[in-house]
C-alpha cells in the first residue's frame, strides 16, 4: 500500500504547507493542517490520495466548505488525532524522556496527518505549536522562529516559518523542557549564525565536543565545497530513544543523545569520533539531501552516498586519512556480504522501508560510489561536478542519473558504463595477474573480473573499475610511472611533465590488460592503492611480495591491506588443519611480519572468504593466534602498554588517539567502538597479565582507557571478572550511555553459555526494550558474538527469534534491524543454516 510507485500522483503539487496549529498536550495531539493544492495539469480529472497511517481523522474541508474537490487550486484542511505518548515505533510524533519529538525521514509524516509523504511533494511549511508552558517550554520546528508568546489556561505557543521548500520527510518538531548551548558561526560572505545544541539541563556540560563538531563542519564545507549555511539559525536536539544516529531536518536536525553526549570520562575515542562524523553528516545534508533532495526512495543513494563520503573526507581531513580509510574499509567489508546476496545500491522495489534502509547497502557502498567519482575525475574535477549539480538542481528532487550527468557533463568526461554500479548487484571479482617482461623492460597486469550471479540477475555485464596501482623497487622505492600501453595505444600518464607514482587504471572489460613502459626491474606492484573501488581482488603477489609492502608501501591503506591478505592467509591454512585435526604451528615468519606491526582482520572478514563458514574453527585458530602472538611477543606488547602510558590531560587528537589505540590493543581492546577483537596479553589470562589490566582499569582517567581494560579482564572467567563488572555497574549506573556499554560487553562475550546471561540482563533494570540503543546494546551485541549466537544448540538463533517477536510489537524498524544478523545464515555449515533458516523464517514473516 505504501509502495510509491502505486500511488502515482504526480500532477499535483502543493506549493504551501500550513500547520495551522499543533496542539501538544498529554492525552491527545490536535493537527489541524491546511494545505494549498494547486494542480500540475489543469483540467486533469485524478483524484487527489493522501498517505496517513495511525491517525484518527476528525474533519476535512475543502475550501471552507464539502470535500468535493474543485478543479483550480484549493485549500484542504484536515484536522486530525495522534497520541504520541503511545507511539513506540518511534515514527512520527512521539515522546522521548517527557519530550515531544518527530522522525520523518522515511514516511513517519502520514503517522502526523494526512499528505502526500513523499520526496517529490515539495512545499513551504509554517508550523505554529501550542502547549502547556511549564512542561514544554521549548518549541521547535523548522526555519525561522515568527512569532511566540502566551495563551490562556497556561499555554504558550510558537510559530515558525521556513522559507525553503521541503518534502514531508524533512519536517521536525520538538517541545520539552532542554535547554541549550549556544555559538555562533561566522560564514564566510559575512553572515552570522546562531548554533543551539539542546539537551536536558545536566547534560549540556557534555555537548561541548558535538559544538566543536558542527562548527568545523561548517568551516569544512565552505572551503571544500564552497557550501555556506543557509538561515541565521541552526537547532541540534539530542534525545535518549531515537532508531537510528540522527536526523537531517531543515535546521532542526535531531539526534541519537549517544551521538552527542560525549566527556573524557563518559566517551571513548571512538564516541568522539563518530560525534565528529555523524555532525558533520547531518550538516552536510543540509545541502547534499535537503537543498537536493530524491526524487522518490529509490534514489536513497544519491543524498546517503553522497553525504557519507562527504563525511568521510571531513574525518579524513580533522585527524589521519589512512587511519579513517581502514575504518571505513573494515566496516564495508563487514557488511558486503548482504550485497552479495542482490541488493544493489539502487534495488528496483521494496516491500517496506524499513527494511530498505536496513538491507540496502544505505550506508557505505554508496560512498564508494561517489568515491569513484572523485578517483576518476580528481578533487578539482569533483568539484566542477558538484557546482554544476548545484547549479542545475538546488530546489528540486531528481536521480542518481541526474548526479552522474552533472559528474559528465562538468567534466567533459567518458564515464562510458560507470551507471552499472547503481543497477547491477553483487561484489565485482576481480584477478589481476602480472608479468615482467626484461628485455622489454614492461610490466604488464591482465585484469580479469566478474559479477556473480544474484536473485533475478543471471547475466552480468562488466563494471567500469578505477584501479589506483603504483609500483615498488624491490628494495622498497617507489618508481616513477611514465606511460601505459592499453587496448594498442601508448598514454603518457605525466603530472605537470612529471612522472607519477600512482596512476588510475580505468578496467572496464571481462578481460582488460594494461603494459607499463621503461620498467627496469620486477616491480612490486601495489594494487588497489586506498581501496579504489569496493571489488574483491585476487592477486598472484607471493608471500614475499607481501611482506615487502607490508614494510615499504607509500600507500598506508595497502600496507594495512599486505598484512590483512597475510594474516587471512595465515587463518585459513590453519583453519584447515584444525578441521583435519592437525596440530596447530604458527609460522615464524608471519610472528616476524608482525613484530613491525600491528592489527589483525575481524571475524566475519574471515568467514566471507570460507566457502563454508564453520565459527568453532574460526574461533578455535583465532584464540590460538592470539595467545601464541601474546606469548611469543610479550616483550614488545608490554613495553608498547608502558610507553604509551600518559598522564596530560584527556585530548582528542591524532596523536593520542594513535598513542591510545596501540596501548588498549596490546594490552587491552582495539581502536574505536567495542568490538570483538580482543586484547593480546590479556588474553594470556595469566595473574601477573590480568593485574596489569586490573592496573590500567584503576589508574584510567578516560573511558577509552577505562572500557578497554574492563573488556580485557571481563574476557576470562572469574572472580575478577564479577568484580570489576559489578564496580564498574556501581560507578556508572547513573549515566544510561556507559550501561550501555557495560550491556554490550556483557551481551558480546565469548564466555560458555553467555544466552543465559544475557537472557537475565533483560531483566535487570537498566534494560528497556522500548530503547533502541539498549537494544543494540544487548541484543545486537549478542549476535555479534560468534560462539555463543551460533552455539550449536540453536540457543543464541532462537534467543534472538524470540525477541525478534517481541519487537516487532513495539518498533517494527528496530525488529528489522534485529533480524539483519540473520541474513548470513547461508553461509554456514548445514546444521546452523537449518537452524537460522526455522527461525528466520518465523521472524521475517512477521515483519513483512
Ligand atoms: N537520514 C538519516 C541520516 O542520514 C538516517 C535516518 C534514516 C534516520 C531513516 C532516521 C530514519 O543520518
Ligand atoms: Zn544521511
Amino acid at each position: 500500500m505504501d509502495a510509491p510507485k502505486e500511488i502515482f500522483l504526480k500532477d499535483y503539487k502543493m506549493p504551501d504547507y500550513y500547520f495551522d496549529s499543533l496542539f501538544v498536550g498529554e492525552e491527545k495531539t490536535i493537527v489541524s493542517s491546511k494545505i494549498i493544492v494547486s494542480p500540475r495539469i489543469e483540467g486533469h480529472s485524478h483524484p487527489l490520495v493522501l498517505d496517513g497511517r495511525d491517525v484518527k481523522l476528525l474533519s476535512v474541508k475543502v475550501d471552507d466548505k464539502d470535500l468535493k474537490a474543485p478543479s483550480g487550486t484549493f485549500t484542504l484542511e484536515i484536522v486530525t488525532e495522534i497520541c504520541p505518548q503511545n507511539n513506540t515505533s518511534l515514527e512520527g510524533l512521539y515522546k522521548s524522556s517527557g519530550n515531544f519529538c518527530t522522525q520523518c525521514e522515511a514516511e513517519g509524516f502520514r503517522k502526523i496527518t494526512f499528505f502526500q509523504d513523499r520526496p517529490d511533494v515539495m512545499a513551504i511549511y509554517t508550523c505554529r505549536i501550542e502547549a502547556d508552558k511549564t512542561l514544554y517550554p521549548v518549541l521547535l520546528s523548522n526555519g525561522n522562529l515568527i512569532e511566540q508568546g502566551d495563551l490562556e489556561g497556561g499555554k504558550h505557543y510558537a510559530l515558525w516559518k521556513d522559507p525553503f521548500k521541503k518534502p514531508s520527510y524533512l519536517f521536525a518538531l520538538v517541545a520539552g523542557q532542554l535547554e541549550s548551548r549556544d555559538d555562533t558561526f561566522i560564514t564566510s560572505s559575512g553572515r552570522e549564525v546562531s548554533l543551539r545544541i539542546w539537551t536536558p539541563a545536566q547534560d549540556l556540560p557534555k555537548t561541548a565536543h558535538a559544538m566543536y563538531s558542527l562548527k568545523a563542519a561548517m568551516k569544512w564545507d565552505e572551503e571544500v565545497f564552497g557550501l555556506e549555511y543557509d538561515l541565521d539559525l541552526f537547532n541540534i536536539v539530542a534525545v535518549p530513544d531515537f532508531n537510528m544516529g540522527a536526523m537531517e531536518n531543515k535546521s532542526l536536525n535531531i539526534f541519537n543523545s549517544k551521538l552527542v553526549l560525549a566527556s573524557p570520562e563518559t566517551a571513548t575515542d571512538g564516541d568522539y569520533a563518530a560525534i565528529l562524523g555523524v555532525i558533520g553528516h547531518e550538516y552536510f545534508h543540509n545541502w547534499t539531501g535537503n537543498r537536493v533532495t530524491c526524487r522518490d526512495w529509490f534514489q536513497l543513494s544519491l543524498k546517503e552516498g553522497l553525504t557519507v563520503f562527504r563525511d568521510q573526507e571531513f574525518s579524513s581531513d580533522m585527524g589521519s586519512r589512512t587511519v579513517k580509510r581502514i575504518a571505513d574499509v573494515s566496516r564495508l567489508r563487514n557488511f558486503n556480504s548482504h550485497r552479495s546476496y542482490g541488493t544493489s545500491i539502487r534495488p528496483h522495489s521494496y516491500i517496506k522501508m524499513d527494511n530498505f534502509y536496513t538491507v540496502t547497502v544505505y550506508e557505505k557502498v554508496c560512498a564508494e560510489v561517489v568515491r569513484m567519482y572523485k578517483t576518476l575525475l580528481e578533487s578539482s574535477g569533483f568539484r566542477k561536478g558538484m557546482d554544476l549539480y548545484f547549479k542545475r538542481h538546488d530546489g528540486q528532487a531528481v536521480t542518481c542519473e541526474d548526479f552522474f550527468a552533472a559528474m559528465r557533463d562538468a567534466n567533459d568526461a567518458d564515464l562510458s558504463n560507470f551507471l552499472l554500479w547503481y543497477s547491477q548487484a553483487g561484489t565485482p571479482n576481480v584477478k589481476v595477474v602480472s608479468s615482467y617482461n626484461s628485455e622489454a623492460m614492461t610490466f604488464s597486469l591482465k585484469f580479469s573480473q566478474g559479477v556473480p550471479a544474484t536473485p533475478g540477475q543471471h547475466v552480468k555485464e562488466p563494471m567500469f573499475i578505477p584501479v589506483a596501482v603504483g609500483l615498488l623497487t624491490s628494495s622498497g622505492e617507489d618508481i616513477p610511472i611514465t606511460s601505459v600501453y592499453h587496448d594498442g595505444t601508448l598514454e603518457t600518464v605525466m603530472e605537470n611533465g612529471q612522472p607519477v607514482f600512482t596512476t588510475i587504471l580505468k578496467v572496464n572489460k571481462k578481460e582488460d590488460e594494461f603494459v607499463f613502459a621503461n620498467i627496469a626491474e620486477r616491480p612490486i606492484p601495489s594494487l588497489l592503492r586506498g581501496f579504489s573501488a569496493p571489488i574483491r581482488l585476487d592477486s598472484d603477489l607471493t608471500d614475499e611480495d607481501l611482506f615487502s609492502l607490508l614494510a615499504h608501501d607509500s600507500d598506508g591503506f595497502n600496507r594495512w591491506e599486505a598484512g590483512q591478505i597475510l594474516s587471512r592467509k595465515l587463518m585459513l591454512s590453519l583453519v584447515a588443519d584444525f578441521q583435519q585435526s592437525n596440530p596447530l604451528v604458527l609460522n615464524p615468519k608471519f610472528v616476524e611480519g608482525l613484530r613491525t606491526i600491528i592489527r589483525d582482520p575481524s571475524l566475519d572478514k574471515i568467514m566471507d572468504l570460507m566457502e563454508v563458514a564453520d565459527p568453532d574453527a574460526v574461533h578455535a585458530v583465532r584464540s590460538f593466534i592470539r595467545k601464541e602472538l601474546a606469548l611469543q611477543l610479550k616483550e614488545e606488547f608490554l613495553s608498547t602498554v608502558i610507553n604509551n602510558r600518559s598522564s596530560e590531560p584527556y585530548t582528542f587528537d591524532h596523536e593520542n588517539l594513535a598513542r591510545r589505540a596501540l596501548k588498549n590493543v596490546a594490552s587491552v581492546c582495539p581502536f574505536g567502538e567495542l568490538t570483538l577483537d580482543h586484547p593480546y596479553l590479556a588474553s594470556l589470562g595469566d595473574e601477573e597479565l590480568t593485574n596489569l589490566a586490573l592496573d590500567e582499569y584503576k589508574s584510567a582517567t578516560n573511558m577509552t582507557d577505562q572500557v578497554a581494560a574492563l573488556a580485557a579482564i571481563a574476557q576470562n572467567p572469574g572472580l575478577a571478572r564479577e568484580e570489576v563488572l559489578l564496580d564498574f555497574y556501581q560507578k556508572w549506573s547513573d549515566d544510561f550511555l556507559v550501561v550501555n556499554k557495560w550491556l554490550s560487553l556483557q551481551a558480546m562475550s565469548d564466555i560458555p553459555g553467555n544466552v543465559v546471561n544475557v537472557q537475565n540482563l533483560l531483566k535487570h533494570p537498566s534494560f528497556d526494550l522500548r530503547n533502541p540503543n539498549k537494544v543494540y546494546a544487548l541484543v545486537g551485541g549478542f549476535c555479534a558474538s560468534p560462539v555463543n549466537f551460533h552455539a550449536k544448540d540453536g540457543s543464541g538463533y532462537k534467543f534472538l527469534g524470540d525477541i525478534v517477536l517481541q519487537l516487532d510489537k513495539l518498533n517494527p524498524q528496530v525488529a528489522s534491524r534485529m533480524v539483519s544478523a540473520f541474513s548470513r545464515w547461508r553461509r554456514f555449515d548445514d546444521y546452523r543454516q537449518a537452524l537460522a533458516k526455522n527461525v528466520y523464517e518465523i521472524a521475517s514473516k512477521s515483519l513483512a
